[in-house]
């Protein structure tokens, strides 16, 4: 059972604390993402929980025993990361076996399970194949492949689609999100990408400079985030935070308004001048700079005929207004 508890993680390089204190439960089969700025401690977190670093203090449980002090190959976890490290002289069955041959594993049963994570991973007509003659894609499912063939308590992804392209990174975000459905093992994810995170995770757990900011599934942490980097980092466009007399006005040190929670209406409201209207198609993202609110994004129709130096008001919808006090945090 992929259960895992970390209590009181802390790491630090030598003077440099990367991990002050972390706690935080994950069950079994939960997808997690660890999202947040690049340099904020993703990969070292993971790679903590993995064995592959040293804790500096803390604790870390793994289905009900502490395996703090055990390597990584006691833990039953298996990592996939961003570059895959795939032998080229072998053929796809021989890399996804070559975890399993290096414990021992007797061939027959190596062999099954190697065909049966191909069918999963729909690399079935591939497996004579040496990597050269896969395309990305593919290369980083044989990765995946390698993993699952361990049967693993949980598995850990380190940034695994960072070097695909934009319409890659989509296919293999949706496939690893069935893989999960089908295999219900524990798995945590990293990323930079708020998309990805919003997009697969049950839990979302965002981190900055090593600490945990907000934990929560993707609509909880849209919908009510619980201090302004959360409410800035998850979102696209970027929620907008607005300082000065709008805010003063509600009580607030900073107010956050989505872009699709601003109306353009006739009068009233705030007023202001489009700067930049970007159509999407299906929306239209405007630039607004307003007079008292400072400049903000507004997702409006598709086919709304605004332009360049029109003349617009802006009228915050009810209840969408986020209220951040002095510590950034939101207020009661
Ligand atoms: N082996 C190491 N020695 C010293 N500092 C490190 C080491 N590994 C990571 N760091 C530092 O720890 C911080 C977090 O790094 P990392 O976990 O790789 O961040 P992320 O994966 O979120 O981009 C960074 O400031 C990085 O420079
Ligand atoms: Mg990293």
């Amino acid at each position: 059972m992929g259960k895992i508890v970390l209590k009181s993680v802390r790491k630090s390089f030598g003077e440099v604390d990367v991990i002050p204190s972390i706690n935080l439960q994950i069950e079994d089969g939960e997808f997690v993402v660890f999202v947040g700025p690049s340099g904020c401690g993703k990969s070292t977190l993971l790679r903590l929980i993995a064995g592959l670093e040293d804790v500096t203090s803390g604790h870390i449980e793994i289905d009900g025993t502490d395996a703090t002090d055990l390597p990584p190959a006691k833990r039953k976890l298996a990592m996939v990361f961003q570059s895959y490290a795939l032998y080229p002289h072998m053929s796809v069955r021989k890399n996804i076996m070559f975890p399993l041959k290096m414990a021992g594993m007797e061939i027959g049963e190596a062999t099954r399970r190697a065909d049966a994570a191909a069918k999963v991973l729909n690399l079935t007509n591939y497996m004579e194949r040496k990597p050269g003659q896969l395309s990305g894609g593919q290369r980083q499912r044989v990765a995946i492949g390698r993993a699952i063939v361990r049967e693993p308590e949980a598995f850990l992804f380190d940034e695994p689609l960072s070097n695909l392209d934009a319409a890659l990174r989509v296919n293999m975000r949706q496939e690893i999100t069935e893989l999960h459905q089908q295999l219900k093992t524990t798995m945590i994810y990293v990323t930079h990408d708020q998309v990805e995170a919003m997009t697969m995770a049950d839990k979302i757990v965002v981190l900055n400079a090593g600490r945990i900011e907000q934990v929560g599934s993707p609509m909880q942490l849209y919908t009510n985030p619980a201090n302004t980097f959360v409410a800035g980092f998850i979102g696209s466009p970027k929620m907008n935070l607005i300082t000065g007399p709008e805010a003063a006005a509600q009580g607030a040190t900073t107010i956050g308004i989505r872009p699709e929670h601003l109306d353009v209406v006739s009068s009233g409201g705030w007023e202001g001048i489009v700067g930049l209207s970007e159509h999407l198609g299906s929306d239209t993202f405007l630039k607004v700079e307003t007079r008292t609110a400072g400049t903000v994004t507004v997702r409006a129709d598709g086919d709304i005929r605004l332009r360049h130096g029109d003349a617009v008001n802006l009228l915050p919808q009810v209840g969408k207004v986020h209220k951040f006090g002095p510590d950034g945090k939101v207020m009661a």
